[in-house]
């Protein structure tokens, strides 16, 4: 679920204690790799936001007010980019251990949250209500956020399903759906929305606000827990966005 485990056992036939041994080696690479890259983006983001720091305050000094305005109004998109990219490479590194977790209750905690904060967001319980799912509870609960706040933002509140699913062929797996009644996406757009700093609305709707990192995040996380992120059009009118996840 996104941690490296402990290095494999070396048992059995020597064929079978070589394969091992290459795979417990081929693990431990893998992870100092993707430590070094998140300790080098934690700290080019470290040292960017001293420097827009800086920045912010000689634009203070600009005489034309338009473009004393225009600066700040930029230097404020670029520190908002880099919290956000420093927020992920740090929950990135808390390394949060995986725990049996009631994905209902996960739900219900996610929806009071928005709730309080005078969001519509509805919840609609299935059949079976307690789906237990192996996860890391907090990383998976930032991620169906991102979502959720997304739909509230671009189409106005958010309805949230679950259920278990068991099809012939497959594994059983949870799915979670999220679906508002907004503008949807344009459907050569579906999959660029996912790439970091990428959005749609930006230049129209810059009061809107985010800097297009929630879906990179968002798909991140669930592939890390072994799964899958969509979006789609619904039949009408709004999107929904598609989690799967192996149970
Ligand atoms: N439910 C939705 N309906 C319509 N457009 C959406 C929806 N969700 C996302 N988008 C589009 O996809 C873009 C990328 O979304 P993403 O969540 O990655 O970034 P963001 O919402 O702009 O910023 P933030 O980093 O704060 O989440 C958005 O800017 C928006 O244009
Ligand atoms: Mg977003």
């Amino acid at each position: 679920r996104g941690e490296y485990g402990a290095p494999l056992a070396l048992a059995g036939p020597r064929e079978a204690r070589e394969v091992t041994a290459s795979f417990n080696i081929m693990q431990s690479r893998l992870a100092r790799y993707l430590d070094d890259q998140r300790r080098m983006l934690a700290s080019i983001n470290h040292d960017l936001r001293s420097l827009v720091t800086t920045l912010r305050l000689r634009a203070e000094l600009i005489d034309d007010e338009p473009l004393r305005a225009a600066m700040q109004r930029t230097l404020r998109d670029m520190a908002a980019m880099i919290e956000e990219s420093l927020r992920f490479a740090r929950d990135d590194a808390i390394d949060e251990p995986s725990v049996d977790m009631d994905i209902g209750l996960l739900l219900r905690e996610l929806v009071a949250d928005q709730r309080a904060q005078g969001r519509d967001v509805a919840l609609c319980e299935p059949k079976e209500p307690a789906l237990a799912c192996r996860c890391r509870p907090l990383a998976l609960k930032r991620a169906l956020t991102n979502l959720v706040e997304n739909a509230v933002r671009y189409g106005g509140g958010a309805r949230i399903r679950y259920a278990r699913k068991r099809q012939a062929g497959r594994h059983p797996h949870l799915t979670i759906a999220i679906e508002d009644d907004g503008p949807g996406i344009a459907p050569e757009q579906l999959e660029n929305v996912f790439k970091p700093f990428y959005r749609l609305d930006a230049v129209r709707h810059p009061e809107t606000g985010g800097v297009g990192l929630g879906l990179a995040i968002a798909r991140s996380c669930v592939e890390a827990h072994g799964g899958q992120l969509v979006l789609e059009n619904r039949e009408g009118r709004g999107l929904r966005a598609l989690v799967t996840l192996p149970v």
